[in-house]
Order: C-alpha cells, then structure tokens, then sequence
C-alpha cells in the first residue's frame, strides 16, 4: 500500500481529546502520522471532518435465517456506507446465536464480506427462551464479550442472576432487552392517551422501567457489567443516571429514532413507525437527549432491524417491530442533536465511535488517532444536505422512518484498517 495523506480535515478524536485541523497519513492499515506534514499521497479533506470510524453495539444482521430481510455482507454494506467500521449483531437470528457454531458463521461470513469488522452478541439463553443458558462459555472462547436476547427479555430474576454471575467469570457483559411482557402482551405501540385514541394496546413506559431497575439491582449486587440497550423512557434514564452515581458497572444506549421521533406518527398508522420499545412522548425524547449530554447514555446504537416489504408493509397490528438505521445514524444524530445544540461535535462523535467501542472493550475501533494505530477512520462532510431515499439503501431492506427527510451531514469515506470500504459516499 501507498501512503495517503487526508489533509485539511477537522480531526475530532475523543479519545485523544483532539478537535483540530491537522493532517493525517494513513500507510499500511495503519495512522503513520499526525501533524502538519504531507508523507502521502494528498487527499483533499478540507472542510471535512475525519473521525475515528464508528462503533454500532446494536444491529440485526439476519444471517442466518432471514437472508431475504438483509445478510452480513449486505448489512455490513450498510454500515460502510453510514461510516461504521465496527457493529455488534444480535443473536436472534435462525438459528440463533446461542452456541459457538452460528458466532463462528457469523464471523466467517463477515470477514469474507470485509465491509467493517463483526462482534457478534451471543444469546444469553438456549432459543432465546429465558430458561438455560446457552453456551456462553464456547462463545467467550470465541471473543463474544456480550450477551442478549435482544427481542426478548430474560423475565426470570433467577436466570438473569446467574447469567450476570457467569459473564462475570469474563468480565463479560449482559445485554437485557428491557421489556417486562407481562405488562405488554398484545402491545402495538406506547400506553397514553394516543393509544386509546388510536385502539392499539399500549406498551407502558413501567415495563421498560421495571425491567431496568430489577437488573440495576441485580448487576449492583454481583458487580457484573450491564448493558442498557435502547433506553425509551425518562424514567430509564434516571434509573441509570442514579445507578451509575452508585458505581454499578452499567452503560447504555439510545438509538436514533428515540431521540427524535415521537408516537403521534402512530397516527398515520404506517408500520414504518412501528418499533419495540416503541415511539415515546417529547418528554421522553427530551430526557434520552439530557442522558446522552450528561453521559448517563454512552452511546448512540441503531437497532438496525430490517424487515422485508411484503412483511413490513402490513396493517399495523400484524407487522414486525423494527427500523434502519445504519445508513442515516450520522445525519440524524448531526442534524438533531449537534445542530440542535444538545451535543458538542465530539460528544456525538465519542457517542457513536469511541464510547462504544470502550463499553464492549472493542481495541482498534473507536481511536484514539495517533501513529501506529489501525487506520479504521470515517471522513465526513458535516455540512452537506440530503433527502433519504429508501431505494438508494445497501440494506436489502427499505423499512426506515427518514424517508424523504432532508437530513445535514454526509459520509465520504470510511477506511477499515487503511482500506476504503466506503469511498465518495459509495460503497467501495
Ligand atoms: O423493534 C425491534 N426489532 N426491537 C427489537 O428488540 C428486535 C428488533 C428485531 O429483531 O426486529
């Protein structure tokens, strides 16, 4: 390889407390340089801004199983084009992601494809059921350092205890879908006024706050490392935030569209909306915001969850739950959050790549950029505007809510290890 040299860009690395415009030379795989010099080959980057690549905890690759709703190459496709060279997908695949076999295939597919790098989660319980564990132990062996049954939550207190107590023998951590079903069963959408407008059953706020404070509770008293993940509610904020006061070893994250949608597009009855947890109030929209400005909320996830049309594009009551994200994560978190005045560029940026990456002890990933680091880098321009169009996505699927939206802010290039997986806005 050539050295190559990005130079002129707004360098904004957290985790070297970097927000600079200064050169950057890239030879090898690896961040040669960081100064004033030109070694490479100049590639022009002047008003852009070159982070350390992003880091997505929470995806739904669909391989195996559901290849016609997306697979590994065509969801980490996705996650170049939308400037990550890192995702985490989740283990309710068929079959699941519950003994070493499927992590291993997951992997192997991943690498094969060589769009951005794989972390896969591997279950907590056998079939995702809630009963026995699944192999976490072959899994650990393999490197999976989280474990969930995204989709579903781990209702037994027994069960999750003795799961957290096990991931502590790896200091690894538990991922609970923070669902509590008794209180949701037949749930369309969020419990309030809107739903008995509209005659859907409500997925109340408690369910999720319940859920969050038991392993709260339970992760506290073993000193076990707990994920949050797409926190919904500002009561679960405030759970966390009064946890972390308290030293339990908890992170968390919010996806996109809970810190910018709100239910009332329920009332277009288009399941596009449709999610779990579901679309809340503007107070918990607010409340998702403070937690990601005061770092009660580490990082930004996208719960990327394709799904096909002819199953999406169902009456709202029979249509899976779930949206994608991996494509508009940036523009949406620029446009709302940092041009909305809620987060710093580097607060987002640490949002979406380097606490992330630290939460899951992800090396590599996440900066900091500094010489002989892996060059796994996004350039993006955080000014240019465009309108989402779901026919233009990688993901094999079409379900996202930004539809004809005019988001700002635009990925150039993605490099995984010195390589443009994501170049000119395309994938490479
Ligand atoms: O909306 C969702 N879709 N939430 C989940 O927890 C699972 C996901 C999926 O797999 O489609």
């Amino acid at each position: 390889m050539t050295a190559v040299t990005f130079a002129g860009a707004r360098v904004v690395d957290p985790a070297s407390h970097r927000d600079d415009v200064v050169n950057v030379t890239v030879d090898d795989g690896i961040v040669t340089d960081v100064g004033a010099d030109v070694i490479g080959r100049r590639i022009d980057a002047g008003g852009l801004v070159l982070a350390p690549g992003f880091v997505d905890l929470h995806v739904h690759l669909r391989e195996p199983g559901r290849e016609d709703a997306e697979t590994v190459a065509s969801g980490t496709a996705a996650a170049a084009v939308g400037g990550f060279t890192a995702v985490c997908p989740m283990a309710n695949t068929d079959p699941v992601a519950d003994h070493a076999g499927v992590v291993e295939q997951v992997l192997r597919l991943a690498r094969d494809a060589a769009h951005c790098d794989v972390f896969p989660v591997g279950a907590v319980t056998r079939g995702l059921a809630g009963d026995e564990l699944a192999e976490m132990g072959a899994m650990a062996a393999l490197g999976v350092r989280c474990f969930s049954d995204d989709g579903m939550p781990v209702r037994s207190p027994q069960v999750m205890r003795r799961a957290l107590e096990y991931a502590r023998t790896w200091d690894a951590i538990i991922c609970n879908h923070a669902e509590e079903s008794a209180l949701t069963g037949g749930a369309q959408m969020n419990e309030g006024q809107l739903s008995t407008l509209l005659g859907l059953a409500g997925w109340p706020r408690e369910a999720e706050e319940v859920m969050v404070a038991r392993d709260l509770v339970l992760a506290g008293g073993l000193g076990a490392r707990l994920h949050v993940p797409h926190v919904s509610t500002a009561g679960a904020v405030d759970l966390i935030r009064v946890a972390k006061a308290r030293a339990v070893r908890v992170t968390a994250e919010a996806a996109p569209h809970h810190f910018t949608l709100t239910e009332e597009r329920a009332t277009t009855y288009d399941p596009v909306y449709k999610v779990n947890p579901p679309l809340r109030g503007k107070e918990d929209v607010e409340a998702v915001r403070n937690g990601l400005a005061d770092g009660t909320i580490d990082a930004i996830a996208t719960d990327h969850a394709p799904h096909p049309p002819e199953q999406k594009e169902q009456e709202w009551m029979h249509a899976p739950p779930g949206m994608l994200g991996l494509e508009t994560s940036l523009a949406v978190t620029l446009t709302e959050l940092v041009e909305g005045g809620v987060l710093t560029l580097s607060q987002a940026i640490a949002a979406l790549s380097t606490n992330p990456a630290r939460s899951r002890d992800i090396t590599g990933h996440g900066g900091p950029i500094q010489p002989g680091a892996p060059a796994n880098l996004v350039l993006f321009d955080p000014a240019q505007r465009w309108t989402v169009d779901a026919r233009g996505l990688q993901s094999r699927s079409r379900n996202t809510p930004y539809t004809g939206m005019t988001l700002q802010g635009k990925v150039v290039h993605t490099l995984l290890r010195g390589r443009f997986t994501c170049r000119d806005g395309a994938l490479a």
